[in-house]
């Protein structure tokens, strides 16, 4: 029986698109659900194109209310009755109740070399502190922000005059091998972590 994935997403949806389209032939699950917090998010349509339900609960409607924002988005997740939670691009901060909830379920991918750049402007800060290298990271999520155990990582090399812009660019790709490599073993209850070169 194929595992049941939904995906939240918060904006494009680049990470979704191939997630989803990963999910086809002997591939352990499928994607039944993209939910996102903002109703105008371009991902909901390409979803919607991919012939993949989708759902939309404006968090901005909630004035702040999290708990009242998490009980609606939990109910839409729940007609979907996902095995996995997949989040991709999807830019709230979840209470602790709710990935209690969800806890060994839920992945999420971050973009930096975890524990490195915990939150926001990840590649800003690599190149502020003069790294040499920095890519992306797969981990379960916990009630503790990129904090849970790492699935997988990639790493890219950071070249003379990157911008936080063409670094992302470059690590963006490497996150669209990683998110489908990780999910598939996740999926097929694999937790060792993959390292891609
Ligand atoms: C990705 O870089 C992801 O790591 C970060 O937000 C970006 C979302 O991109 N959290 P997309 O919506 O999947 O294209």
């Amino acid at each position: 029986m194929s595992k049941r994935v939904a995906i939240l997403i918060s904006g494009g949806g680049s990470n979704m698109v191939k997630l989803a389209q990963s999910m086809a032939g002997d591939h352990p699950a499928r994607p039944v659900l993209v939910a996102s917090n903002d109703p105008k998010a371009g991902g909901l349509d390409r979803a919607a194109e991919m012939g993949i339900s989708t759902a939309a609960v404006d968090h901005r409607a909630f004035k702040g209310d999290r708990p009242a924002f998490e009980a609606a988005l939990s109910a839409k997740i729940a007609a979907a009755n996902p095995d996995i939670i997949c989040l991709a691009g999807f830019m709230r901060v979840l209470t602790e109740g709710f990935v209690r909830h969800w806890e060994g379920r839920m992945i999420n991918i971050h973009p930096s070399l975890l524990p490195l750049y915990k939150g926001l402007h990840t590649h800003q800060r690599a190149l502020d502190a003069g790294d040499q290298e920095a890519g992306c990271t797969v981990h379960e999520v916990t009630a503790a922000l990129d904090d849970g155990p790492i699935l997988g990582q990639a790493r890219v090399p950071i070249i003379a005059g990157d911008t936080a812009e063409t670094l992302a660019a470059r690590v963006l790709v490497q996150e669209h091998a990683l998110y489908p490599a990780v999910l598939r073993r996740f999926a097929a209850g694999e937790r060792a972590p993959v390292y891609l070169p």
